[in-house]
């Protein structure tokens, strides 16, 4: 109850600071960022590599802060996370995510999806296809035979409007026109990173419709608790309050089951390593995601109301085996995509030198479930014009 009270605080931030247009030069980053022992351990990347121009567009690199020497680093090309620096148990910050050191990098590794928002149906959709109020909608096959992350450019490709109003925050907005990727509507969508002084990153979602349309909108950040290009992520002991997850077909869409967990390499009701079942392929849910990469069904019970008006469930908590930096996701989505990085490749150029690697990162994706538009039975993704779409995640860091 402690921690959704420190929430519910955090989660304040965001409702204060939520008007505003227009662009503002964002904060200076610093070079460095020291733990409080005074080692430098992780340095936030140059701001000057970050601008550049996309499509014609400026592009830019934000830097939040805190009270307690955390900081942040997002660009709005794609709306991206590029650097979460927060204290281990020794207090030395560590960057806990994956990403490049300039816009360019971005730009020419657009399949990992490092940081960005994803939409405007993060996840897949079977084959492109989706019927809405009795008529069809063809978007692009680009994973396979089915639809992925919103399509050739998606949200992570497009250059949002970035601006900051204050040194902890920082608000993209982005304007999707009616059949921008096949989609119906235009969706107007904003997102907001807050970092609180209690070190949870905040990321919140509104948007709205002229047209019904479908939108699942998620945060694609590849997380290394032992911090980036450190290696694996199979000894982080993880833990998912899921009694139930949505069993794939070979081409990783939903059969439309909702199955129990127990018994399967997917039960992570109690803290286990991530790697301990992960090749266990004699599963066939291990076998089809090359390891994990599956849609968990949060408990709707693990949870509480917070002040703003939102309810939030603890969805997640993962700790790192090095660093001990312990990350709880909370969310008012009602599912999660644990995606295990079974397709990074080692070839990436990370920042400060590092390289990525086969399964040295995860994401968890807060979502509704994949191919929603095609399950009737799963939780609704429509929006409708005078609905607002709302989804907030809690990024909780702490460290033992
Ligand atoms: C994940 C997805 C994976 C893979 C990855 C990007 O969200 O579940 O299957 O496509 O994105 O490489």
């Amino acid at each position: 109850m402690n921690k959704l009270i420190r929430f519910a605080s955090g989660f304040g931030l965001i409702l204060l600071t939520g008007c505003g247009n227009g662009n503002q030069a964002p904060a200076a980053a610093s070079d460095t960022a020291a733990g409080s022992t005074g080692a430098t351990l992780a340095v936030l990347p140059d701001t000057a590599a970050f601008h550049d121009t996309v499509d014609g567009q400026p592009t830019a690199l934000y830097i939040l802060k805190n009270k307690q020497g955390a900081s942040a680093a997002v660009t709005n090309y794609g709306a991206r996370l590029v650097s979460l620096l927060v204290p281990d148990k020794k207090g030395l910050l560590t960057d806990v995510v994956l990403g490049y050191d300039s816009v360019g990098k971005y730009v020419h590794q657009p399949d990992t999806y490092f940081g960005a928002i994803v939409g405007r149906y993060g996840n897949r959709i079977a084959k492109g296809h989706f019927m809405l109020d009795g008529k069809g909608y063809t978007l692009a096959t680009n994973d396979g035979p089915n639809h992925l992350h919103g399509g050739k450019k998606g949200f992570d490709a497009v250059v949002w409007t970035g601006q900051q109003p204050n040194d902890h925050s920082v608000q993209l907005t982005y304007l999707s026109k009616d059949g921008e990727e096949g989609y119906p509507g235009t969706l107007q969508i904003r997102v907001t990173y807050t970092l609180t002084d209690s070190n949870a990153l905040i990321i919140s979602y509104d948007g709205t419709t002229d047209k019904p349309t479908v939108l699942n909108i998620t945060n694609h950040s590849y997380f290394n608790l032992n911090g980036q290009g450190s290696g694996t992520i199979n000894n982080h002991i993880l833990q998912i309050y899921a009694d139930r997850y949505t069993p794939v077909d070979s081409t990783l869409i939903p059969t439309g089951k909702i199955q129990p967990v127990g018994g399967t390499p997917l039960d992570f009701r109690q803290p286990v390593a991530i790697g301990a079942r992960v090749n266990d392929t004699a599963n066939a849910q291990i076998k089809y995601g090359r390891g994990y990469d599956h849609n968990f069904v949060l408990n709707p019970a693990n949870g509480d109301r917070l002040a703003g008006g939102g309810r939030l469930v603890h969805a997640v908590t993962v700790q790192g085996d090095q660093s001990g930096i312990v990350l709880d996701v909370f969310t008012n989505q009602p599912g999660v995509q644990f995606y295990g990085g079974n397709f990074l490749k080692g070839s990436d150029p990370l920042k400060a030198a590092k390289r990525d690697d086969y399964r040295s990162a995860f994401c968890l994706e807060t979502q509704h479930f994949p191919d929603s538009p095609n399950e009737p039975s799963f939780p609704s993704t429509e929006l409708r014009p005078g609905q607002n779409y709302q989804s907030t995640t809690i990024y909780q860091f702490s460290a033992k």
